[in-house]
């Protein structure tokens, strides 16, 4: 039996990857790891949380001592490790807490994970997930490639960026088994409504004015989260020892035609007239170091591992929204208590 630690299995991207995992692999003992921040909501996983396979640990990956005595206690053959302080306005307002959980804790699964495998480190390995903004901004033209130099620009990304080289050095100098990949924005159900999307659709079914930033002329490359997580089962399953590999949509999108899809799609689906939902768009002053334009060239994982996405867009938002409107009660837990306040401090 394999013994796989999966770090931020209750927030969006981990809660498919530990769902994925506990359901196909009945012969693994899948532990999840999170300390339920603001954005970890076991709420995410009670479809899972009595399979005979799964174990909830709570617990913070900064605390060295408890990370050092968990490896000791259950001797993980593998790590997936997702846990991160993951939104970039919340890394303007307070960069060291993205220091503490993106750095030190990756640094501390991996000193964990080196000593309990001291050398030994037949059928080992640890997966860290990073993102494509550790590559900076792209211009009207090109991609991201493996091979792109580092260029972060927000905390976020910088200290996802660290924590990226972390990984490699821990790779290099001890030899310690690695795969990383860094991926495009990812969308779909569970995603906290900080984020653009969901944010969005929550603010239409109330509503609310829909605050873009800048003149929304910025541009992601959208992944719908059940594609990600398949991709990770096969890069942690086949992917090769000290690689990286990017992970993208083939879905590039400027904001603000984006918002002007869902707010068609949400029209529809309220049953109100078309045009109604893109009344509420409103454009906010800009988030400081904004990044234009990320892509991601997704050739490699492509080629060399057979990954492609399962959905097209607009299936995957499909599924997204009506999963929000299924799901009004996750939604009305999340938007009172921590997050009134901050979406009060934020746009004010
Ligand atoms: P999320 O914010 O939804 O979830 C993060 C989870 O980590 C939460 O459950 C939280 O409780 C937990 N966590 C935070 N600090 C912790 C700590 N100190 N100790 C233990 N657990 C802690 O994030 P997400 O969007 O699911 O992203 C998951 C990972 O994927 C992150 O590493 C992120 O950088 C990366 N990523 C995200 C995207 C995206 O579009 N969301 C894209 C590419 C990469
Ligand atoms: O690219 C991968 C990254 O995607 C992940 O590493 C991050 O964890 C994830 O949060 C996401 O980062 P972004 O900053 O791209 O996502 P966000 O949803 O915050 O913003 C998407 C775009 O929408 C971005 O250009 C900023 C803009 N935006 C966002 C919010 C929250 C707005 O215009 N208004 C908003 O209120």
């Amino acid at each position: 039996m394999k013994k796989i630690l999966i770090t931020g299995g209750a927030g969006f991207i981990g809660s498919h990857v530990v769902r994925l995992f506990v359901a196909k692999y009945v012969d693994y003992q899948i532990y999840n790891l999170d300390a339920l921040t603001y954005a970890g909501n076991l709420e995410n996983l009670v479809d899972v949380e009595k399979a005979s396979n799964y174990t909830f640990v709570k617990g913070d990956i900064t605390d060295e001592n408890f990370i050092s005595e968990l490896f000791q206690l259950h001797q993980f053959d593998g790590v997936i490790h997702l846990a991160a302080e993951s939104h970039v306005d919340r890394s303007i307002e307070d960069p060291m807490a993205f220091v503490k959980t993106n750095v030190i804790g990756t640094v501390n699964l991996l000193n964990a994970a080196r000593k309990i495998w001291h050398g030994n480190f037949e059928g080992k390995m640890f997966y860290h997930i990073s993102t494509d903004e550790v590559y900076g901004s792209l211009g009207a033209e090109g991609l991201f490639t493996e091979t792109t130099a580092y260029d972060p620009n927000s905390p976020y990304s910088a200290s996802k960026a660290s924590s990226d080289h972390f990984v490699r050095a821990y790779g290099e100098t001890y030899g310690l088994p690695y795969v990383l990949t860094n991926c495009s924005n990812n969308y779909g159900p569970n995603h906290f409504p900080e984020k653009l999307i969901p944010l969005f659709i929550n603010n239409i079914i109330h509503n609310k004015p829909l605050p873009v930033y800048g003149d929304g002329n910025y541009t992601r490359d959208w992944l719908f989260v059940i594609d990600h997580a398949r991709a990770i089962d096969l890069v942690f399953h086949t992917g090769k020892n000290h690689e990286t590999y990017n992970i993208g949509g083939f879905n590039e999108w400027k904001n603000i035609d984006l918002v002007r899809l869902l707010c068609g799609i949400m029209d529809t689906k309220l049953g109100r007239e078309s045009g109604e939902s893109s009344k509420l768009i409103t454009y906010v002053k800009d988030r400081p170091g904004h990044d234009l334009r990320y892509a991601i060239d997704a050739s490699k994982i492509n080629t060399a591992l057979g990954w492609s996405p399962s959905v097209t867009f607009e299936q995957g938002l499909e599924i997204t929204v009506n999963w929000y409107l299924n799901n009004s009660d996750w939604l009305s837990h999340i938007t009172s208590g921590e997050y009134a306040a901050y979406y009060e401090k934020q746009y004010q």
